[in-house]
This record gives C-alpha cells, structure tokens and sequence, in this order.
C-alpha cells in the first residue's frame, strides 16, 4: 500500500509560527545548544526574580535529578492570570459548555481574577498552606479551573482525581498525598445523568486512615446531599465571605505544582510530581507552536481536567498564552451525536483537540450527525492519548476538516508534562498515524532491548535522551520508584515504556506500550491494578489482565479468572464481577471480556506467561511462541478452546 503524505497547505506555511525551514532551524538550535534555547524561551512567562541558571539534569543511576531555572521565582497564577489583566482583563479567559446545550457561560479574565483569588482565599481561611496537598475531585465546571489556579496562587499542591474514579481509588490518593482537604461538587452531570461526587466522597472518608479532612462542596445541580457538621462546608456560603483579592505566592521554580495519579506496570498508581516554572514554560510553549495558537483563536481541549491533558491543555498552556480556552461538561453524544460539531459552530471553535475514541465512535454513527453542521470556524484539528488509526484519522480529515485542517497527532505522557512528538501545522508534512517529529528541545531515541541506540529506519523501545522543561521530577514520596521506572531499564536516558517505529523519514509511530500498561479510550490502566480488584472478590483464586485490540476504545481489558475450589462459572457470577471492578476503581476499568480459565499458563517457577494469555486475547494463537517452558502446556489448549468471542 503506498503511504499517503499531505502537504502543508501553502496558506498554513505561510502565516504559522513555523515553517518547514524554521522548525528545522530551531530544532537544531535546541539540540545543539539547550540551555541558550530554553535560556530563551524561559522569557515567555514573568518572574519575580528572574533565573541565571537554565538546565541542571542528571539522569545518572542512583543521582537522577531535574531542575530547570532553579534560582528564579514566579507564581503559576500570576502568570496565567494577573499578568493578562492590563490587555486582556475582557477577554474571555474560559468559554464553559455546560451539559445541557441551553448551559453556557463567559468567565473573562478579570473575572477568572476575582473567581481565583476569592477560591484561594476560602482554601487559606481552612488552613490551607504553602506545600500542603490539596485534592480536587470536581466534574467539568469553571469551579475546577478557579480551585487549580487558586492552589497554585498561594502554593498548594493540588491533586485532581478524575470524577469517574471509585470512592476507593480516591481514598488511596488522600491517603498516598497525605491530603488534609477536597474539594467536590454535590453532583456531576454527564449526558443528562448525575453523577454522586459527593456521595463517593463520604464513602471515600471511611477508608482514609484519618479521615478525609475538610470538604468543600460546590453546588452544581443542587441534588440531595448530607452535610456532615464540623467535616463539609458550601463553597458558596464560603466565597461570599471571601475578599476577591489574594496576593500571589512567590514560588521558587523547582517549587511543586501539582500531582497527578497514574497508572503505571506494577503497584499502585503513583503520583507524578510535576513543578512550577519548567512545566509552565513548556506548556506555554508547545500550546503556542503545536496548535498555532494565534491571539484571538478560540481553542478546544476535549479532555477531562482529571487527565494530564486536562491541565496541561485546557488550563495551564492555554492561559498561560491569554488564550481563550473552552471548558466542555458534557459527554460527545449528548442531547444529539452531533454534539462536539454544534458545540463548534455555536462558540466559532477555531482548533479542536481530541481523542482517537470519540473519532472512532462517532464515525460509526457516519457522516450525516457531522455533515448537517457548517465547521466553518475549524482551522486546526488535534488527537492525543493512544495511536489514531489511519482509517479514523482520514475520516476525521476528510468529514470534520474538509480537508481543509491539518491534523496534530500529539504523543505525550502524564509524565512529559507537555507534548513530546507531533507535527507543527504549518511545518510538517502529515502521514496518518504517525506523530511524526520531536518538538524543540527533545532528543527521540529508538533502543533495542539491550539498550543499544538505533539508527535510521528501525523498531525498538522510545527513550528520551535529554531533559526538556515539562518533564515530570520524582514519583511523590518515592524518589526510588521513580528512578527504577523510568531511568533503570536503559541507564542515563528516559525510558517512555512505549514501542516505537522511526521510518526513512525520521518520522516516529508509536507502537504502544510495551509494558504491561493498557490504554482503553484514552484511560491508561495497570493490568495489576484490575487484577488486584479481581482477586479481592470473594469467588476469585486468581486473575491475569491483558489488553486486546478493540475497534472504539482502542484496546478492551481481557480478564482470565480462575475461580476458589467449589465456586461455578455463571453469567450471573460475570456480571458480578464487572460490578465489582466498576465499584473497586471506577467504570472506566471494568472488563470487556472476562474467561473463566481452570489455570493460567506458569513457567515451572510459577510465573504467568502473560505473553501468551496476550496472544490468545487476540486471536493469535497461531503465533504463541515457545511453550515448552510451561509447567503445563494443557492448560493453553482449554484457553484458546474457551476463548471469548469480541463481536
Ligand atoms: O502509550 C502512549 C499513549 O498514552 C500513553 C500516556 O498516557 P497518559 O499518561 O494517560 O497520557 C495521555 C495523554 C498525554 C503513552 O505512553 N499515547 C499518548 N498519546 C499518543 C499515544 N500513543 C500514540 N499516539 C499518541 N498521539
């Protein structure tokens, strides 16, 4: 098959941040000379006191450690707010879209001013100090923009819980970021349903070692709810107390920002720590050259605020850059399939960035819910969170664009801070599917399994050679596990747990991951985590999760559960399961397909193969590789015989 490639339309070469030549120009720049390029390029964002010192990184194992600017100070709030106010005080900061199509509003800088200082000063009144984690666990309203901002206006560390997350999964955040405060809604509403924020959070208070702390209630539908006496406060009842003026905290740079949980291979999931002026710059920067982002675009991020997308591009990049960022509540289907397009038209999107599994969903609904809204605003389209398959990315092009808007495949991670590899609209030339170059400053490498580098076409695993601004400084409360994670497999570089091809072209397409980290719709999942909520079941002896290729969300999650002695495989008993998953982490966890398997294939040391439970999953098992090694080859016949049916 001949690979398509489009060309930069010459109007995008032509009035972009960059061309083909100055991308070119300035990437060499950035590779040859980092600390005068990001030296530079640390003047985009004001300081209190400006940094002398640009770059200061060691990856070397047992001494890994990251600093950018360290020896300036600045505020996070200041600069994506007050600095705005003497130009921009009525433009609008935050378009928010609520659920119900008739819910809409304009928060303008001046009064994201007001909002921010007026949240911090409630969090200042609950004792909330420089340094102390503060948990956010809101569903998509501005209320979630003002509690970030305030938090890093007088230094609080915030830690967003995505609204989906079980009471359990919110419990073991407070507890891991030792988080005295949290900040709710009495309901979240998503596609006309409301959703029990703070039911989960009086569900989550008994299972923290000391309990949650103070809860802030926002009202957002005003559904029932128990206000528990001396523990829960309204937050409206708070602000109208508050003054709407707070004085920005001087931050150091190497300050923390915010944590964020994600799912890694083993364990828990871990908070990664990210800081204030290296994360600000980069976000700043790639928002600005990624999506071309232009004074007065109107600019579009589907993402959740409980994803690193989320803060990265709908909050902190964007206003960073005085943008005009819209806020979405609702959910792609609802009230029509044509939702995300009439949310286009009626707030004149210029640039939309989303998920490959909202494309891959609504092109099965076809062209009609798309066609029957004009998109004449649209310049620029972006996708992010997993690989876009070609088929979804042409029709994404062809039926949403016009083929007018070029596409950024943007690959990054809750760790890079910001994005690592995508095309610059008015530089790169597009293949489908693939993410096609490094963004300034950022050194790809493909390695092979031994760790040797790569060169030209080739296939192996992507490490990151350098350090850029954004990149994520330690696992919270675990420097060690942040080491052996990301810095061990392949010593003195970034190990990204991703597979990755490089063609003739230098172009990369990310392969997927190729640890045991599935990515279903865009959520990154540990196969351990749904595995450990699986053997918590009473029924269960023991469980093995894998990923399978799944036509919506990417990949499905593929559960083998061996049952206790005594204990029948029913339907019934099935459905509890997915129940009890859902309950455990969330629903964005629970299993696709679950087999019942009277064993598991083990090494004669006890190790599951997971290799070929993988292959079975996927129908492969024609490809299962060696098998002479199992204690038990038998058990890999009644598995394949026994496999669950995808359609
Ligand atoms: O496997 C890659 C995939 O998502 C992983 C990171 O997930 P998370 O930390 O949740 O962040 C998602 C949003 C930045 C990566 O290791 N991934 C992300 N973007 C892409 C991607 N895979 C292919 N193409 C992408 N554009």
């Amino acid at each position: 098959m001949t690979e398509m490639i489009y060309d930069v339309p010459a109007a995008w070469a032509k009035k972009a941040w960059a061309n083909d030549a100055k991308y070119k120009k300035m990437y060499a720049a950035s590779i040859k000379d980092p600390d005068k390029f990001w030296g530079e390029q640390g003047k985009r964002i004001d300081w209190f006191k400006p940094y002398s010192k640009v770059r200061n990184a060691s990856y070397k194992p047992g001494k890994v450690a990251i600093k950018w600017f360290e020896d300036g100070t600045t505020n996070v709030a200041y600069n994506c707010v007050d600095r705005h106010l003497a130009t921009r005080a009525k433009q609008t900061a935050i378009i928010w879209e609520g659920d119900d199509p008739s819910e809409s509003k304009k928060i303008s800088y001046g009064q994201l001013y007001t909002e921010v200082c007026k949240f911090a000063n409630v969090l200042k009144a609950k004792g909330v100090k420089k340094g102390d984690r503060v948990t956010i666990y809101l569903p998509m309203i501005p209320e979630a923009a003002y509690a970030m901002l305030a938090c890093a206006r007088i230094g609080a560390i915030h830690s967003v819980v995505f609204g989906g997350f079980s009471p359990d999964s919110l419990a073991s955040r407070v507890e891991d970021s030792d988080s005295k405060i949290v900040i709710t809604a009495d309901e979240g509403l998503r596609g006309g349903r409301a959703v029990p924020l703070k039911k989960n959070v009086d569900a989550a208070d008994d299972k923290v070692k000391g309990g949650i702390g103070t809860v802030i209630v926002v009202k957002r539908t005003g559904g029932h709810v128990t206000m528990k006496e001396g523990r829960d406060v309204w937050y409206h009842e708070e602000a109208a107390k508050a003054s709407g003026h707070c004085p920005p905290v001087e931050m150091k740079a190497e300050d923390p920002l915010f944590l964020l949980y994600t799912s890694g291979s083993t364990g828990k999931p871990k908070g990664v720590l990210h800081t204030t002026a290296g994360y600000l710059v980069y976000t700043a920067i790639t928002h600005q050259y990624v999506f071309d982002y232009h004074e007065g675009d109107v600019y579009w991020c589907t993402a959740d605020v409980g994803w690193v997308t989320g803060h990265s591009y709908i909050l902190y990049g964007p206003l960073a850059n005085g943008a005009t960022t819209l806020m979405f509540e609702g959910i792609p289907t609802y009230p029509t399939i044509s939702r995300f397009w009439e949310v286009i038209d009626k707030h004149k999107v210029n640039t939309f960035y989303t998920a490959p599994t909202a494309i891959r969903s609504l092109m099965g609904a076809g062209e009609e819910p798309v066609k029957k809204t004009k998109r004449k605003s649209l310049r620029l389209l972006g996708s992010v969170g997993e690989p876009i398959n070609p088929e979804a990315w042409e029709w994404y092009h062809r039926v949403v664009g016009e083929r007018r808007c070029p596409i950024v495949d943007t690959w990054w991670q809750t760790e890079t801070g910001g994005i690592l590899i995508t095309p610059l609209p008015g530089a790169t030339k597009l293949k489908p599917g693939s993410a096609t170059r490094p963004f300034f400053g950022v050194k790809p490498e493909i390695v092979d399994a031994e760790g040797k580098v790569l060169e030209g076409a080739c296939e192996g695993n992507l490490v990151i050679a350098e350090s850029w601004p954004g990149q994520m400084r330690t696992v919270y409360g675990d420097h060690k596990r942040f080491e052996e994670t990301y810095f061990a497999t392949y010593p003195n570089k970034y190990f990204t747990g991703d597979g990755c091809r490089r063609d003739a072209d230098g172009y990369y397409w990310i392969t997927g991951r190729v640890d045991d980290v599935i990515n279903v719709s865009g959520h990154r999942m540990g196969t351990a985590e749904v595995e450990s909520a699986l053997v918590a079941h009473p029924s269960v002896s023991e469980a093995a999760v894998v990923g399978y290729p799944h036509d919506i969300k990417g990949q499905g999650i593929y559960a083998y559960v061996t049952l206790m002695a005594g204990e029948t495989p029913t339907e019934a008993l099935r459905k509890d399961l997915v129940a009890y998953v859902r309950k455990e982490i969330g629903p964005i966890a629970s299993p696709d397909l679950i087999q019942f398997a009277p064993g598991l294939p083990k090494t004669r040391s006890g190790k599951i193969m997971r290799r070929i439970l993988r292959k079975i999953a996927e129908d492969e098992f024609g490809a299962l590789g060696d098998t002479s090694t199992l204690a038990d080859p038998a058990v890999v016949d009644d598995l394949i015989a026994n496999r669950q049916n995808k359609r």
